[in-house]
């Protein structure tokens, strides 16, 4: 790895997960294409969200990261970018009183189309066909034409993305953010249940401090961070012909930024030592993550941290963690202690979903409410045993109403699955189910600060 960099030095390294393009020209000239269009992010903003991720790393504040599993060209739709952003936002305010910290909005938006597959192939009826990798390589639709990876559709996710940044720009910074409207963000379905009115009580609270906040003259005309939220975007950094072409040398500090988002992480099946994915990785100078999941090992994943942080800069990775409910309390204390011992800083994030990914009765891949709750349960009760932090939570989620994870307050079953089923992917937890999970982190997140408090007094009477 101590070869020299460039953003196209993963082309000498073995690779997984790339489509085969039967036109090799046409690719090129989709390169060419992408490498002439502005950038999506600034570098700036890279910078200014791995500085606060620098600051979760050190306990100080709390990362939330979610949306959908895959973006898709036909679920474009300013509604559902709308309802996506405003769950977030619900669950940063729910998790900001639980922790009393600053909560980090990462969405899986604006660019998370790429999928690695378990099979290359998938076989129906007899037919094998390629298997479909995400809207920005082949179509989802069973037929051989669609599953023929056409890199033309890499152009089309640039623009899907490109407009879907600009309304989550708008709604941060615009005023639909304001934490004013905390009231409105929780109108729809959500509004008249059990859990609606636990968010209505919670939002009756903030009400209450904004008040007094305003007595003192602190209002949403005079304070922007009542006004406004910082908000990021982040997708799995697969497709690396993509993500070379909007790689880009900041004027700035002279270092290369991938553009395409602002934080980008390698998956669970593309984190090999040797390989493209981490090569490309190591050289860009966003704030990056790598999945963790069952099989991985104390000195490998130290090999990783040297590769994507070597100078272990706080805030440059995020381990997101996922492993299985079963399989957290098992594996994840020696990862802990291995790493403090080395003194390397890092993230530590939980992704409750991919390893809980089950087919159900009735045929559909899904995940038990109850599995992802157990997988957040075991993370925090691991994080409080070992002190350390607790820093995020990774979701697939959308803020639309529907019935892909089974269980949760609605009592979702595999009967129902069918009924509103529209995942391009894996199952998402649906707007209430992700504000379930989030009132459950928010008490987690106070035990965290219980816990510490308790320390801190213990050490104090010694
Ligand atoms: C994902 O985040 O959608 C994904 C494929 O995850 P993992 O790499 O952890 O399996
Ligand atoms: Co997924």
């Amino acid at each position: 790895m101590a070869t020299k960099w460039t953003p196209q030095s993963w082309r000498d390294k073995p690779i997984l997960q790339v489509p085969e393009y039967p036109d090799a020209a046409k690719l090129a000239e989709v390169e060419k294409t992408l490498r002439n269009y502005p950038p999506l992010v600034f570098a700036g903003e890279a910078r200014n969200l791995k500085r606060h991720l620098a600051k979760v790393a050190n306990g100080e504040a709390f990362l939330l990261q979610g949306g959908d599993c895959a973006e898709s060209f036909a679920e474009f739709h300013p509604d559902n970018i709308r309802d996506t952003f405003r769950v977030l936002l619900q669950m940063a305010v729910v998790l900001t009183f639980g922790a009393a910290m600053p909560v980090v909005k990462v969405g899986r938006m604006a660019g998370q189309f790429a999928k690695p597959r378990s099979e290359p192939t998938e076989t129906i009826g007899g037919v094998t066909l390629p298997s479909y990798r995400g809207d920005n390589v082949n179509g989802i639709e069973f037929t051989a034409e669609a599953r023929q990876p056409d890199p033309a559709r890499m152009v089309q996710a640039y623009n899907q993305s490109a407009a879907t940044l600009n309304l989550l720009r708008a709604f941060a910074q615009g005023g639909y953010a304001d934490l004013q409207r905390v009231h409105q963000w929780n109108m729809g379905f959500v509004a008249d249940t059990e859990l609606g009115s636990k968010y209505k009580d919670l939002a009756d609270r903030l009400d209450e401090t904004l008040s007094f906040m305003a007595a003192c003259g602190l209002t949403s005309e005079t304070t922007p961070q009542i006004r406004e939220t910082e908000f990021f975007t982040s997708h799995e950094s697969l497709m690396l012909p993509y993500e070379q072409a909007m790689t880009r040398v900041d004027s700035l500090t002279g270092d290369w930024y991938d553009t395409s988002a602002h934080l980008l992480w390698v998956g669970e099946r593309t984190r090999q030592l040797d390989n493209a994915h981490l090569e490309f990785m190591r050289g860009i100078g966003n704030p990056v993550a790598a999945k963790v999941g069952p099989t991985a090992e104390p000195d490998q994943l130290i090999k990783l941290i040297d590769i994507l942080n070597p100078e272990n800069e706080a805030g440059r990775l995020t381990l997101i963690v996922r492993m299985g409910a079963e399989k957290v309390e098992r594996v994840l204390p020696s990862l802990l202690r291995r790493v403090k011992q080395e003194g390397r800083t890092v993230v530590w994030s939980c992704d409750p979903m991919h390893g809980n990914t089950v087919k159900s009765g009735s045929g559909y891949k899904t995940r038990h409410f109850d599995q992802i709750l157990n997988e957040c349960e075991a993370f925090f009760a691991v994080h409080r045993a070992e002190g350390t932090h607790a820093g995020g939570i990774h979701l697939e989620l959308t803020g639309k109403d529907v019935t892909e994870c089974i269980g949760g307050a609605q009592a979702i079953t595999d009967a129902d699955l069918k009924d509103r089923y529209h995942t391009h992917c894996d199952p998402r937890l649906n707007a209430k189910q992700a504000l379930e999970v989030a009132f459950i982190v928010a008490d987690r997140l106070k035990l965290e600060r219980a816990s510490a408090r308790n320390a801190a007094a213990l050490q104090a009477a010694q």
